[in-house]
C-alpha cells in the first residue's frame, strides 16, 4: 500500500480515533438516540440498534474506510479507480449532494444551539415556564437574521478548521474536542444521577418492552445507525483515505462503534432523569434540546451552569460531524479540479453556505415554501437521511460484496498481509454481500413510504 507524500494524513493512532468517532458523533447522539430509544421500547430498541449497527452498519463502515484507504484519494476518483468503466463513482457524487443536503440544516440546528450558549449564558433561559421557553425559541427561530447570521458563524469556524488540513486541521481540534465532550458528558450525567427520581428516567430508557419491537421500530434503529455512523455518502471514504497503511481498520472501526454507542448512552443518562425528575415530556426533536433541557436545567440548584455546559457540549459534538461532512466535498473539488485546498475550501463553504440559507429561513419568512409538502429544512433532513444515505449505503455494499473482488478486499484489510484476520474479513464481506443490501433495500422503500 503506497503513501503519497502529497497526501495529508492523519498522524497518529489516537487522532484517526478521534477524527473517526468526531464524525460519528453529533446530534444524533444527544438528541436522535436518547429520543428514539424512549420512545420505542427503550431496552429493546436498544438492543435492536445494537444488532442493526453490528450487521449493517460496522461492514459498511469496515469496507469504506478500506476503500479509501486503499485507494488514498476523494469519493468520486476512488471509485473511478476501482471501476474505471463503471458508474459507481455515482455514489462520491450522491454524498456531495447528501453533504450540502445535510449541512443546510445541520449548521442552522447548530447555530441554535450557539444562540442558546450565549442566551443562556447571560440567563435568559432561566425560567421554568413553558410559555417563556416556547417563547424565546420561537423568536430565535423565526428571526431572519438571527438565523442566518448564526449559521453563518458556524459555516466560518468549521471552515477555518478544514483550512488548515486533515492532520493540521481535523485531527488536531477533535484531539481535543472528544476528551472534552467525554468530560462535559460525565459532569452533566453525574448532576442528573443524583436527581430525585433519577431512577424513573433510567427505568424509561432502559426497561425492555419487547411488545414494541415491530417492523417500523427495526427500519428507524437501521435507518439511526447509517445516520450515526456517517456512512453510505462517501465521509468516512474520505476519512479512511488519511489512515496510515498500518491502521487494522475492523479494529478501528470497532471502536468507534462502541464509543460512539457509549456516548449516546451517556447522553441519554444525562437527559432522561432530569427530564423526568421535573415532569417534564420525553418529546423528541430540537424542542427537547431547546425547550426541555433549560426549563429542566433552570429548576436544579446551580442549574444555569449545567444548561451552559450542557449546549457547549451539544456543539463540541457536532464539530466533528460537521467537519467531515465539508471535508468531503473540499478534497473532491480540490482533487478533482486541481485546486488547492484554500481556494476549495472557501468555494465550497460559500456554496453550502448559500444552500443553508433557505434552510436558516424555514421556521421564518419561507415557511409557507414547500416542496413536497415539507419545508427547505425538513425536505433536506427527508432527502439525505431517507433517500441519499441509503442509496449510497446500499451500491457501496454492492460494490464491496460483488464488484470489489475478495483479492482487493483481502489486501485492503490485513494490510497487504500483515495482520492474520481472513476469519473476519470473510465475514464483512459475507454481511455486505447478503444482509446490508437487503435489509437496506427495505428501510429504502419504508423511508419512502412504499408500504
Ligand atoms: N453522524 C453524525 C451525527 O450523529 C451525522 C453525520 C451524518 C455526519 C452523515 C456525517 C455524515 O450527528
Amino acid at each position: 500500500m503506497t503513501t503519497p507524500k502529497s497526501r495529508d494524513l492523519f498522524v497518529s493512532r489516537l487522532g484517526i480515533l478521534a477524527a473517526t468517532l468526531g464524525s460519528a458523533v453529533g446530534l444524533g447522539n444527544i438528541w436522535k438516540f436518547p429520543a428514539l430509544t424512549g420512545q420505542n421500547g427503550g431496552a429493546s430498541f436498544l438492543l435492536v440498534y445494537i444488532c442493526a449497527t453490528m450487521l449493517v452498519g460496522l461492514p459498511v463502515l469496515v469496507m469504506e474506510l478500506a476503500m479509501g484507504r486503499s485507494q488514498r484519494a476523494n469519493p468520486v476518483t476512488a471509485f473511478r479507480k476501482m471501476s474505471p468503466t463503471g458508474y459507481w463513482w455515482l455514489i462520491g457524487v450522491s454524498g456531495v449532494v447528501a453533504a450540502i443536503l445535510i449541512l443546510g440544516f445541520y449548521t442552522e440546528v447548530v447555530g441554535w444551539v450557539l444562540a442558546y450558549i450565549v442566551s443562556s449564558a447571560t440567563g435568559s433561559t432561566n425560567s421554568t415556564d413553558p410559555a417563556v421557553a416556547g417563547q424565546l425559541f420561537q423568536s430565535l427561530i423565526s428571526s431572519p437574521w438571527e438565523s442566518v447570521l448564526w449559521q453563518w458563524v458556524v459555516f466560518v469556524i468549521i471552515a477555518s478548521i478544514i483550512l488548515r488540513g486533515a492532520s493540521r486541521g481535523i485531527e488536531r481540534v477533535m484531539r481535543i474536542l472528544m476528551p472534552v465532550l467525554f468530560l462535559l458528558l460525565l459532569m452533566v450525567c453525574i448532576r442528573s444521577l443524583t436527581l430525585p427520581n433519577a431512577m424513573e428516567g433510567l427505568r424509561f430508557l432502559f426497561m425492555p418492552d419487547f411488545s414494541r419491537i415491530d417492523g417500523t421500530v427495526i427500519l428507524m434503529a437501521l435507518g439511526l445507525s447509517f445516520f450515526k455512523l456517517s456512512i453510505g455518502m462517501g465521509v468516512m471514504l474520505t476519512y479512511g483515505s488519511y489512515f496510515r497503511s498500518d491502521v487494522n481498520v475492523p479494529v478501528m472501526a470497532l471502536r468507534v462503534v462502541l464509543l460512539d454507542l457509549l456516548i449516546s448512552l451517556l447522553a441519554g443518562i444525562a437527559i432522561f432523569p432530569a427530564v423526568f425528575a421535573f415532569g417534564f415530556e420525553p418529546t423528541a426533536g430540537p424542542s427537547l434540546l431547546f425547550l426541555t433541557i433549560p426549563a429542566v436545567f433552570a429548576s436544579i440548584p446551580g442549574g444555569q451552569l449545567f444548561t451552559v455546559v450542557f449546549f457547549i457540549l451539544s456543539a463540541v459534538a457536532a464539530t466533528g460531524a460537521m467537519l467531515s461532512l465539508l471535508e468531503a466535498p473540499v478534497v473532491w473539488l480540490s482533487e478533482s479540479f486541481k485546486i488547492n485546498r484554500r481556494k476549495a475550501t472557501i468555494a465550497t463553504t460559500l456554496f453550502f453556505a448559500a444552500f443553508g440559507v433557505p434552510a436558516a429561513l424555514s421556521a421564518g419568512v419561507m415557511s409557507d415554501v414547500t416542496v413536497f409538502g415539507k419545508t427547505f429544512f425538513d425536505l433536506y433532513d427527508f432527502l439525505s437521511s431517507n433517500v441519499l444515505m441509503p442509496v449510497g449505503g446500499m451500491m457501496l455494499c454492492v460494490f464491496a460484496g460483488w464488484y470489489w473482488g475478495d483479492a482487493n478486499a483481502i489486501k485492503a484489510l490485513s494490510n497487504e498481509g500483515v495482520l492474520s484476520n481472513t476469519g473476519i474479513i470473510r465475514t464483512v464481506l459475507f454481511l455486505c454481500r447478503w444482509v446490508s443490501p437487503v435489509l437496506i433495500f427495505v428501510v429504502l422503500l419504508k423511508g419512502l413510504n412504499v408500504f
